[in-house]
C-alpha cells in the first residue's frame, strides 16, 4: 500500500464515521509565539481541545505537516525524520474511549481499509498514579475488539500497562496545555511465533497513539479536569508507511524513496570523472540527510519561511546548508535545490497545494541560499588550508572552529587532511563532539529562552496582536489600494510581522497615514465579534483572506465594528481576537521592507 494509499484510506475512513476533513494548518504556528513549529498533528486545534468551539465541530480528521527537530543529529539513520506527516482523529467532546479504540480497530485491521493481520498488534494503556485511575476501561475495550478474532488478549502479554513515560501525553515546550493517558498500538515486525511484548525491543513499531485528552497541566505540574473529555489521535504518516511496506527505513518508502533516487541520479550525472565516492553507507547517509532536509525547507518555503540567523529561518538555513555540504560528500558541486526541489513540490503538491502555488517563490529563497552558501563552502576550504598549513595534524577542535564558523563539513575537512597527507588526531572524534556537546548546551539555553515569560501573558499579547494585524490589513488596503494581499503574517510578544504584496517601498506619509487610521479604529472603541458561514459568503460579504491560504467550508468571519451597519474590517480568521479595539493600545509601525519580489514587509508594535 503507497503512502498516498494510507492518507486517503485514513482521511476517507473518518469521513465515514462523520468526521469533517480540515486541511493542514502551516508549519509555522500562526499565532502561537511559543513554539518555533508545528510538532504535532493536535498543536494548531490546542484552543479548541481547551474549549474553544471549533467552526467545523466537534468531529475532526486531518494530515497535518509536522517540523520536528530536536533530533536533527540523528536524520540519516533508518527511520528520523525533521519533516513527516501526522494524521490524526479528533473528538471535542464527543466520542470518547470507546470509538476510539474501535475504529482504530476496524480501520487497522478490516480488509476494506488497511487489513492488517491483528496477530501483529500489540497495545499498552496507562497503569495510573495518584490522580487519574489505571485505564481499565480502554484494557476491556481492547480485549473484546482481540476477543472477536479469537485472540485472548492477556494483560501483560498482549496489554501492556505502563507508566507516565510511556503513556501519558502532554505537550512538550508549553507551560500548560492540554494532556491525558493514551493507549498506543504497536506492529510486530519481527518473525518470531509468540514473541515477548516489549516496548524497548524495536520489534515492536509504535503506529497509532490514541490520546484522552481530558485534562489540562497547570504551570506548578498539577492537572485539572477539561470541561471536555477528548480525544486526539497521531499515526505518524511515513512510520506506518514503512512499517506496513515492510522495508527497512522510512527513506525506502514509496515517496521518500523517489527523491532519494533522484538525489543519486543527479549526482552521478553531475560528479567530476575523478571523484572518488566514499563508502556506500557513508552515500546511503548523505542522500537521507538531503533527501529528509530538502523536502523539510521546501514545505518551510512554501509556507513563507525564510532562511536567516533567528527563528524559524535559522533551522531553515542550518538544514538548507546541511543538505548542500551532505552533497559534496555525493560529487554534487552545484544546482542541488534546483534539481531536487521541484521533485518534492510534484510529489507532494496535490495534497499540499501550496507547494504548486508558491513554487517560484520557494525556488528563489531555496536557488538564493544555496548559492550564498556554496560561496561560504569555498572560503571554508581557503581558511582551512591557512589553519592547518603549521599543524601537525588536524584536530577536532580545529575541524570544529571551521565547521561552526563557516559550515565547512567535518567530512570534508577529512578529506582534506586526506588529500594533503595530514594525519589526524587520535582523538578527533571525541574532540569533534566534546565542541558539539558545548555548542548544543548553549543552543538549549538559547531555545528555552523562547518560552520564558509564561504563555498566559504572552496569548494576552498575542492576541492584541492579531486584531492589530486585522485593522492594519484594512488601513494598507485603503491607502495603498485593493492589491494589497496578505502573504504571511507572524506574532511575537514583542511585535508582529506582516507581509503583502505591493510593488514599491511605502513613502513616510503612506505609512504614517495607516499608523493614524489604525489608531483612529482603537480609539473608537470599536466592538470585535464573529460569526461562522460558509465560505463562499464570506467572500460575498466582501471578507478578506490571506493569498493563496486553503479554508475549511466553514469559516470564521471576525468583524471590528458593527458586523450589519457600519464596520471597519471583515476577515476570514480563526482567531482569537480582543472584544473591544480600545485593547490593542498604541500602533507604531517600526520598519517598511522588502520581503521579496512585489512583496514588502512591516514590523509593527503595540504599547
Ligand atoms: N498528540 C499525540 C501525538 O503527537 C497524538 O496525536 O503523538
Amino acid at each position: 500500500m503507497t503512502t498516498s494509499e494510507i492518507r486517503s484510506k485514513f482521511l476517507e475512513f473518518f469521513k465515514e464515521k462523520d468526521h469533517q476533513i480540515i486541511p493542514s494548518a502551516p508549519v509555522v504556528p500562526e499565532h502561537d509565539p511559543t513554539v518555533l513549529f508545528t510538532t504535532a498533528g493536535m498543536h494548531p486545534l490546542v484552543p479548541y481541545l481547551l474549549g474553544t468551539p471549533h467552526p467545523q465541530g466537534k468531529r475532526l480528521a486531518d494530515a497535518q505537516k509536522c517540523v520536528r527537530t530536536t533530533d536533527i543529529e540523528e536524520v540519516g539513520d533508518a527511520t528520523h525524520l525533521t519533516f513527516f506527516e501526522m494524521l490524526g482523529n479528533w473528538s471535542l467532546g464527543d466520542y470518547f474511549k470507546e470509538d476510539s479504540i474501535a475504529w482504530s480497530w476496524e480501520f487497522l485491521t478490516d480488509s476494506r481499509w488497511l487489513g492488517i493481520d491483528p496477530q501483529k498488534l500489540y497495545v499498552t494503556v496507562y497503569e495510573g498514579d495518584g490522580v487519574v485511575p489505571k485505564d481499565e476501561e480502554s484494557i476491556a475495550l481492547w480485549q473484546e475488539q482481540f476477543a472477536k478474532v479469537e485472540i485472548n488478549a492477556k494483560e501483560g502479554e498482549r496489554i501492556l500497562a505502563l507508566g507516565k513515560n510511556d503513556n501519558w501525553w502532554e505537550q512538550g515546550g508549553v507551560a500548560t496545555g492540554p494532556a491525558g493517558p493514551d493507549t498506543e498500538i504497536f506492529y510486530y515486525i519481527g518473525n518470531e511465533q509468540n514473541p515477548k511484548f516489549d516496548t524497548e525491543n524495536n520489534k515492536f513499531v509504535e503506529i497509532w497513539n490514541n490520546v484522552f485528552m481530558a485534562y489540562q497541566r497547570q504551570e506548578d505540574g498539577s492537572y485539572t479536569e477539561l470541561k471536555n473529555k477528548n480525544v486526539d489521535t497521531g499515526m505518524g504518516l511515513e512510520r506506518a508507511s514503512f512499517t506496513l511496506q515492510g522495508l527497512h527505513s522510512v527513506y525506502d518508502t514509496d515517496m521518500l524513496n523517489q527523491i532519494k533516487s533522484a538525489v543519486a541520479h543527479y549526482a552521478h550525472e553531475v560528479r567530476e570523472p575523478t571523484f572518488i565516492a566514499t563508502q556506500p553507507d557513508t552515500t546511503e547517509r548523505a542522500e537521507r540527510i538531503i533527501t529528509d532536509h530538502t523536502r523539510t525547507v521546501t514545505f518551510m518555503a512554501a509556507d513563507g519561511v525564510v532562511p536567516s540567523n533567528k527563528d524559524q529561518g535559522y533551522v531553515m538555513r542550518r538544514l538548507a546548508r546541511r543538505a548542500i555540504r551532505e552533497a559534496l560528500v555525493l560529487g554534487i558541486q552545484h544546482d542541488l535545490f534546483a534539481r531536487i526541489v521541484p521533485r518534492v513540490i510534484a510529489l507532494y503538491e496535490d495534497e499540499y497545494p501550496e507547494l504548486g502555488t508558491n513554487q517560484i517563490q520557494i525556488m528563489e529563497v531555496l536557488l538564493r541560499e544555496e548559492n550564498a552558501f556554496r560561496q561560504t563552502l569555498v572560503k571554508g576550504l581557503k581558511e582551512f588550508e591557512k589553519l592547518l598549513g603549521d599543524k601537525e595534524n588536524l584536530s577536532g577542535h580545529t575541524a570544529f572552529t571551521l565547521y561552526d564558523t563557516y559550515g565547512f563539513p567535518k567530512e570534508l575537512s577529512l578529506e582534506e587532511a586526506k588529500r594533503i597527507n595530514l594525519p589526524v588526531s587520535n582523538l578527533f572524534e571525541a574532540e569533534f563532539e566534546q565542541q558539539l556537546d558545548a555548542q548544543r548546551q548553549r543552543s538549549r539555553t538559547a531555545t528555552s529562552g523562547q518560552f520564558k515569560g509564561g504563555l498566559a501573558d504572552d496569548s494576552e499579547i498575542a492576541t492584541r496582536y492579531h486584531t492589530a494585524t486585522h485593522l492594519m490589513y484594512k488601513a494598507l488596503r485603503n491607502v495603498l489600494g485593493d492589491h494589497v494581499m496578505q502573504r504571511g503574517s507572524n506574532i511575537t510578544a514583542e511585535r508582529m510581522r506582516f507581509d503583502f504584496s505591493h510593488h514599491e517601498k511605502m513613502t513616510p506619509e503612506q505609512i504614517e497615514q495607516v499608523e493614524d487610521m489604525v489608531n483612529a479604529q482603537i480609539t473608537k472603541d470599536l466592538p470585535v465579534s464573529f460569526t461562522e458561514m460558509q465560505k463562499d459568503k464570506a467572500f460575498e460579504a466582501g471578507a478578506l483572506g490571506a493569498f493563496g491560504e486553503k479554508y475549511p467550508d466553514i469559516v470564521k468571519v471576525y468583524t471590528v465594528g458593527d458586523p450589519e451597519g457600519d464596520y471597519y474590517s471583515k476577515e476570514i480568521c480563526g482567531g482569537p481576537h480582543v472584544s473591544k479595539t480600545s485593547e490593542i493600545g498604541t500602533f507604531t509601525i517600526i520598519k517598511e521592507e522588502s520581503s521579496s519580489a512585489g512583496v514588502r514587509r512591516i514590523k509593527a508594535t503595540i504599547k
